[in-house]
């Protein structure tokens, strides 16, 4: 079974990785889930959901979910050994951008991406933040150059979308098709 780490900050945006989560498991791919604090927090304020009980819901249908405890750095996936598919940061923040840009590991969800980094393993950013300033472009640069994907969460409109709904599928689509996962959330341009 695949194995995907879907880590979530405290960005504007969760609403994109609750969709991405429900498609993974639907797919049956294992998906480790790290959040932040803020993340938590905005997910909440953003959406409504408390993380925990959306997971410990969704842990009733699916038994390929675990969410992890961003603290323990005993947990598997802080292990070089412990070998996961990729890593998605959906949405990552200007601050977990800049910790993972540095090298610094001091939470489980930046451990994981240093990990993706020195194992050579897929590791995607999809970081949110609008003006851009000239921190936050010289990180995604540095990271860019050792070879992580840059997928900012920018819905396209070509596909003339109608909902909320459809942005977000939009977004998730891209990122799916970026891990080469099969799926058609959004028609594809002269499909
Ligand atoms: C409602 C809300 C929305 C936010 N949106 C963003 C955002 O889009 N991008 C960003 O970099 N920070 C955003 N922040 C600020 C981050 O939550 C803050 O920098 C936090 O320290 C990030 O921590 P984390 O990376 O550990 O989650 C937002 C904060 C709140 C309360």
């Amino acid at each position: 079974m695949k194995k995907i780490v879907v880590g979530i900050t405290g960005a504007s945006g969760s609403i994109y990785s609750i969709r991405l989560i429900q498609e993974l498991l639907e797919k049956k791919i294992y998906v480790h889930v790290i959040c932040t604090e803020n993340g938590k927090k905005v997910m909440k304020y953003e959406t409504a959901l408390d993380l925990e009980e959306w997971v410990n819901e969704l842990k009733s249908k699916y038994n390929h979910i675990k969410l992890e405890d961003i603290n323990d750095m005993f947990s598997g996936v802080a292990s070089g050994s412990y070998k996961f598919d990729a890593m998605i940061i959906l949405p990552c923040s200007m601050g977990t951008l800049a910790e993972i840009s540095n090298g610094l590991s001091r939470n489980l969800l930046c451990r994981v991406a240093d990990v993706a980094l020195k194992e050579s393993r897929r590791l995607i950013i999809s970081p949110r933040e609008t003006p851009l300033n000239a921190i936050h472009l010289e990180n995604m640069l540095k990271l860019s150059k050792l070879g992580v994907t840059i997928l900012p969460p920018m819905p396209g409109f070509y596909h003339k979308p109608k909902t909320l709904e459809d942005l977000v599928d939009f977004v998730v689509g891209k990122i799916l098709d970026s891990l080469s996962i099969e799926n058609k959330l959004f028609e594809k341009w002269n499909d």
